[in-house]
């Protein structure tokens, strides 16, 4: 089996290069082999590779960025996922894609499932959902995972920015009235790694959209805190927290105060569920050393 992987150097893509190792032959493509914002030179890798899965691991991930570039995210997370969906089409294999929490809105008062409306708050939630819905438009055999607040040791993220600043500071304001599920990108690439195993053993689940996050919830003060602990279980200073509100720490784009998204759908479809957000923190840190 022949695997597209797009989005080399992201967290996610790198997890799934490790973790999907053993499945077929992994063809992994960067943004300088494949630009995503060209939709011609995505066809023409697509159909010179011609694979037996895409999954596809890009994004234009930079959430208050895109509200100031609004076409890049665009061409990124909406036309290129609808590009890849109609050449996975076109030669009759499945394509994988992640989505976010941010194509909703955040006020219900309750975890969102998949038949909830989504309303983003801004441009990037915006693009990705026009992305879900050029995947569904084209019709084919498609897995649209909506994943949260992803976290791994490389790439840029809470973790690792918490890791830096923590030491260095006396005191930090961290947001607390926003609350998810941080999610380690190594937990994204094992459940991928279990959707295909089920669909390669002829087991698959229907197709479609689906809730992919680490089970539980915290916000990113709570998050903070576990990042906090360890530092202190290392012997290393850890800045003092101070609980704050968005209103306290505005940024170019507004985000969803309710990022949680239940994900029962997807354990009842195809038997796949996430760790606890605590249990896949310690995982992903006890392979820091
Ligand atoms: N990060 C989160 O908190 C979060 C939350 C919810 C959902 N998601 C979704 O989860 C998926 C994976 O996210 P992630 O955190 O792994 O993202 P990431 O670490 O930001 O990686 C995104 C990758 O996409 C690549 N990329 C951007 N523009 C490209 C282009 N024009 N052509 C080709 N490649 C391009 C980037 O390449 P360069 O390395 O060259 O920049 C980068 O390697 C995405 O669909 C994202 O929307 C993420």
């Amino acid at each position: 089996m022949k695997i597209l992987i797009t989005g080399q150097h992201g967290q996610v893509s790198r997890e799934l290069q490790q973790r999907l190792q053993g499945l077929g032959e992994l063809i992994v493509l960067g943004r300088d082999q494949l630009d995503l914002a060209d939709a011609e030179q995505i066809r023409q890798h697509v159909r010179a590779q011609r694979p037996d899965l895409i999954i596809n691991a890009a994004a234009h991930t930079a959430v208050d960025l895109a509200e100031s570039e609004p076409d890049a995210a665009f061409a990124i997370n909406a036309i290129a996922p609808g590009v890849l969906a109609e050449e996975a089409k076109a030669l009759g294999i499945p394509l994988i894609h992640y989505s976010t929490d941010y194509v909703f809105d955040g006020s219900k008062p309750a975890p969102y499932t998949e038949a909830d409306t989504p309303n983003p708050l801004g441009v990037y939630g915006q693009s990705k959902l026009a992305g879900e819905q050029a995947i569904a438009a084209v019709g084919g055999e498609y897995l649209i995972l909506r994943t949260s607040w992803v976290y791994a040791n490389h790439g840029k993220n809470f973790l690792l920015t918490m890791q830096r600043l923590l030491p260095e500071k006396p005191q930090m304001r961290i947001v607390a009235d926003q609350i998810g599920a941080p999610t380690w990108a190594g937990s994204i690439a094992n459940s991928t790694r279990a959707l295909i195993e089920r669909w390669q053993a002829g087991q698959p689940g229907a197709w479609g959209i689906y809730h992919l996050t680490a089970q539980g919830e915290t916000s990113w003060f709570g998050f903070a805190q576990a990042i906090g602990e360890h530092l202190k279980a290392q012997g290393k200073a850890c800045a003092e927290l101070e609980a704050i509100p968005s209103s306290a720490y505005p940024t170019p784009a507004r985000r969803p105060l309710n990022s949680r998204l239940d994900c029962s759908r997807l354990q009842q479809q195809w038997q796949v569920s996430q760790p606890l957000w605590q249990d896949a923190l310690r995982e992903c840190l006890a392979q820091q050393h």
